[in-house]
């Protein structure tokens, strides 16, 4: 098991006539090929923030000007506790405000927040309009560009409002993941560690390997984790595009992941770095359950910790975390459901005691 090279790689999200590719590679923002066939229209709408566009607008507004007459950009402030309906509407008031037609294209070019809400703005804007999603961190790379769920937080719950929309294209330039802080890559770690445990015990075994190469942002490691990660997205989107039942696999840690985002206030941990902690718990939620071997929960917890995430849940208390992980989307009927490994690269639903969720908190909350 090898890394691989950084050139283009394609890989396909198959789903009759809303398939489409991801393109990954090094230098995609500035390759005119990456930008060619993508839907006819007037005129396109970059959303972005004040953080990446100083970085990549420009680059990404040339490309587009060959292919639009008129492209327009809007900018929403930065970060999770923004991912809400103030923002969503900054965009729909740019739409509006430059008479955009029901053809525009929008361009989402930043991470998953933005990637999150201009797939909603896309769905909703006049019934639906195109959209392309242009990742530029690592966790969007890997997960949220791809797959079509597009949200806004509530207050009371993570990405409780949204549609399954998907996108036109991926386009993900690895090079952009030169400008990443040290902690957005370890949360995007954490996202591409997952893929491991619920689909691919190889994969598991060749992050273990490769972990420090990807820290140091290694191109040919980051290369082959963007894809591999974004394959075995593939294959389970395109068996269950709305999540009927596997692609609830994509959630392990989550449970937890999200109570502990919504508990301390959006922002406060990053998603990736509660998505890491939350597999800890769930790893070892697996292994009191019976599904796993006792050595399953320190092996996780090692490859989660080299990667620069947190091992430690806050203290929220029983009571605040069960409150919270009933708002999940996949509790049905007030019962908690949580994604547990079976077997290495095999994860299915499971309920568990109270009781049991308890020794899980106390042994892992500080
Ligand atoms: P993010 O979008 O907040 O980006 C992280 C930070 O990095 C931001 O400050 C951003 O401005 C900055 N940034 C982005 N690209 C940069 C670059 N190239 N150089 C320098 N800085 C850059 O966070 P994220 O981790 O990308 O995404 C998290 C969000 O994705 C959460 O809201 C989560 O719910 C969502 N998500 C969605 C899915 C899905 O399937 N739709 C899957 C996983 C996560
Ligand atoms: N990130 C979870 C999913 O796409 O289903």
């Amino acid at each position: 098991m090898s890394t691989t090279d950084s050139s283009l790689q394609t890989v396909r999200i198959s789903l009759a006539e809303r398939s489409y590719d991801i393109r990954i590679g090094s230098g995609q923002l500035s390759d005119p090929l990456a930008w060619q066939g993508l839907p006819k229209a007037s005129a396109a709408l970059i959303v972005s923030n004040e953080t990446v566009a100083p970085l990549y607008l420009e680059r990404c507004r040339q490309q587009l000007l060959g292919h639009y007459a008129r492209v327009d950009a809007v900018l929403l402030r930065d970060g999770e506790q923004y991912k809400d309906w103030d923002s969503l509407n900054q965009i729909f008031d740019t739409l509006l405000r430059t008479a955009s037609d029901r053809k525009t294209v929008l361009v989402a070019l930043g991470g998953g927040v933005i990637g999150d809400m201009t797939g909603f703005a896309a769905a909703v804007y006049m019934r639906g309009v195109p959209f392309v999603q242009v990742p530029t961190t690592l966790l969007s790379q890997v997960d949220s560009s791809v797959g079509g769920k597009t949200a806004i937080n509530h207050p009371l719950g993570k990405n409780m409002l949204g549609a399954f929309y998907q996108p036109e294209r991926v386009i993900a330039d690895l090079d952009t993941l030169d400008t990443l802080p040290e902690r957005e890559l370890s949360a995007g770690l954490a996202e591409v560690i997952k893929y491991g445990p619920i689909a691919d015990a190889e994969f598991l075994t060749w992050i273990e390997a490769h972990i420090d190469a990807l820290r140091a942002r290694d191109k040919g490691a980051l290369a082959y984790a963007v894809k591999r990660s974004c394959e075995i997205k593939a294959w389970v989107v395109g068996q269950d595009e709305r999540e009927q039942g596997l692609r609830a696999i994509l959630n392990f840690g989550h449970t937890f992941g999200h109570a502990i985002e919504t508990g301390l206030g959006y922002g406060n941990w990053l998603h990736g770095e509660a998505v890491g902690c939350g597999m800890v718990l769930a790893s070892d939620l697996s292994v009191r359950k019976g599904l796993m071997p006792a050595d399953f929960l320190p092996r996780m917890r090692r490859v989660i910790e080299r990667a620069g995430l947190p091992v430690t849940a806050p203290k929220l208390g029983l009571q605040r975390y069960l409150e919270l992980m009933r708002v999940d989307k996949k509790a049905e009927g007030g019962e908690i459901r949580f994604v547990l490994i079976e077997a290495l690269g095999k994860a299915g639903m499971h309920g568990a005691d109270e009781a049991l969720v308890d020794a899980v908190l106390q042994a892992h909350c500080a």
